[in-house]
């Protein structure tokens, strides 16, 4: 009876960790998405421009106050560790991590207080697993390997 009820114990722990465990992976869809859709959307959403589009006219778009389009899995990456390696960290940094100190552009969109900005930012963090900054030629293959980004 005592072993039964040992085993019984040992089980639903192993059920607790290996639920931790899945639930603590940030992904695109549940975690970092939401987020973007309230801070991110109204410049960088579906009616954006694309990448390429946007680099074409970057004034035009600007003056409108619209970012590059950043409204799917693929398109987000992109400023991670693609076309615009480094882009999303340089700029949501805040300031931790920047040569100068400052916050990245974009941090500020993060949230309406800091508590509510940092706590975004580290869903962002979780989510690349390899903050750094680092520009294209810069980016090592030890630095690729290091990145999560689950869909
Ligand atoms: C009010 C509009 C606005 C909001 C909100 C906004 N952005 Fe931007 N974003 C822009 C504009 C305009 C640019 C292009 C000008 C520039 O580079 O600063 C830009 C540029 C960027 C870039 C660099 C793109 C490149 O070409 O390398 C990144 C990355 C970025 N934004 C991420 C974000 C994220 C993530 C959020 C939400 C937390 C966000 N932005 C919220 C307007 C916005």
């Amino acid at each position: 009876m005592k072993r039964a009820l040992l085993g019984m114990c040992i089980l639903a722990l192993a059920g607790t960790v290996v639920y931790a465990g899945s639930h603590s992976k940030t992904s695109y869809q549940d975690d970092v998405r939401p987020i973007m859709e309230n801070q991110c959307f109204m410049c960088h959403g579906d009616n954006a421009p694309s990448l390429e589009e946007f680099d074409a006219d970057k004034e035009t778009y600007e003056a409108r106050s619209q970012g590059p389009r950043m409204s799917t899995y693929a398109e987000t990456v992109e400023f991670v560790k693609g076309e615009e390696t480094g882009a999303l960290m340089r700029r949501l940094d805040d300031g931790s991590n920047t040569a100068d100190g400052n916050p990245g552009n974009m941090y500020d969109y993060l949230g309406r207080t800091d508590e509510e900005r940092e706590k975004n930012l580290a869903v962002f963090k979780k989510w690349v697993g390899h903050w750094t900054l680092k520009r294209a030629d810069d980016l090592t293959e030890k630095d690729k390997e290091k990145f999560k980004l689950a869909e």
